[in-house]
């Protein structure tokens, strides 16, 4: 597996791959990998003839007082969990590398999309996130590009971005993945202490809850929104930042679920910040 830290060396090595007839896939991540981002990369492998990996934490997402300096770093674990999942190449660039200092230039959606969500607490956020994966695709020119379904608004904004820039890279969902006893994998988890990782299952449990009360044919979506809100309002150590119901395309609020419908929350457990949602397709 080929290191680069340099916008350059990924340039020169996807250039001789394409140069062979090779398809090549992306997967952007922050690093602190886990098995959701092995699915991410799992699933590149199988799709593509060669696969890239960022793993860059991404300073223009994180507003100030965010967690940019203690969001968690092992990139030599990272390296060895790409080694054994078949990347080919770790893009592994410093925040210098990545934006000069009198960079002043983002992508930024225009819409309602982005503010709604996790927009409404981070407002810079989705600016950050478009800004940094438009560097990403133009340095490496993928063919796919791999996100996970667990922050679908970014994955619905992105695949926004991708059409209204006409990107021509084709974006892949993949399922989110859970611990055994279902809390959403997420690399701030390790936040958690052992009182507030028991607490953090108040997520997936609401969670299942809603996807359960949708199987049982109910299509008022603030009915199931209200029964997911009782549910973390429960939990002690939890603190709703939303619990919601949107169209699974636009972001925008919906009050039925018909037709593509995403249901999205996220929940303060004690400092932490972690999100979870599910999608119907009807
Ligand atoms: O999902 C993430 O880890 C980040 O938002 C991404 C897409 C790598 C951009 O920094």
């Amino acid at each position: 597996m080929i290191i680069a830290t340099k916008i350059s060396e990924v340039r020169a090595q996807v250039a001789a791959w394409k140069k062979e007839g090779l398809t090549v896939g992306l997967v952007p991540t922050m690093g602190y990998l886990h098995e959701g981002h092995a699915s991410l990369v799992d699933k590149a492998v199988e799709m593509c003839d060669r696969v890239v990996t960022s793993v860059f934490v991404n300073p223009t997402q994180f507003a100030p007082g965010e967690d940019l300096e203690t969001y968690p770093r092992d990139f030599e674990h990272d390296c060895t969990l790409l080694k054994a999942h078949g990347c080919h190449l770790v893009f592994h660039p410093e925040v210098s590398e990545m934006y000069a200092q009198d960079a002043a230039t983002y992508v930024e959606i225009l819409s309602e999309m982005p503010k709604q969500l996790c927009g409404q607490t981070r407002p810079i956020h989705f600016r950050g996130v478009c800004t940094v994966v438009s560097k990403l695709f133009n340095i490496v020119i993928p063919d796919k590009a791999f996100f996970g379904q667990k922050d679908a608004q970014q994955l619905a904004i992105i695949r926004r971005m991708v059409q209204d820039m006409s990107y021509g890279i084709e974006i892949v969902g993949c399922p989110i993945v859970r611990e055994d006893d279902g809390l959403a994998k997420s690399s701030r988890n390790t936040y958690l202490n052992s009182e507030e990782r028991q607490a953090a299952l108040v997520l997936s449990k609401s969670i299942f809850l809603g996807q359960q009360m949708v199987k049982d044919g109910e299509r008022d979506a603030d009915k199931i929104t209200a029964a997911m809100r009782t549910m973390i309002e429960g939990e002690p150590l939890a603190r709703i930042d939303y619990v919601s119901a949107v169209d699974g395309v636009t972001m925008m609020p919906i009050h039925r679920i018909e037709g593509s419908v995403l249901v999205a929350i996220a929940v303060y457990i004690g400092k932490t910040r972690l999100i979870d949602n599910f999608i119907v397709e009807e």
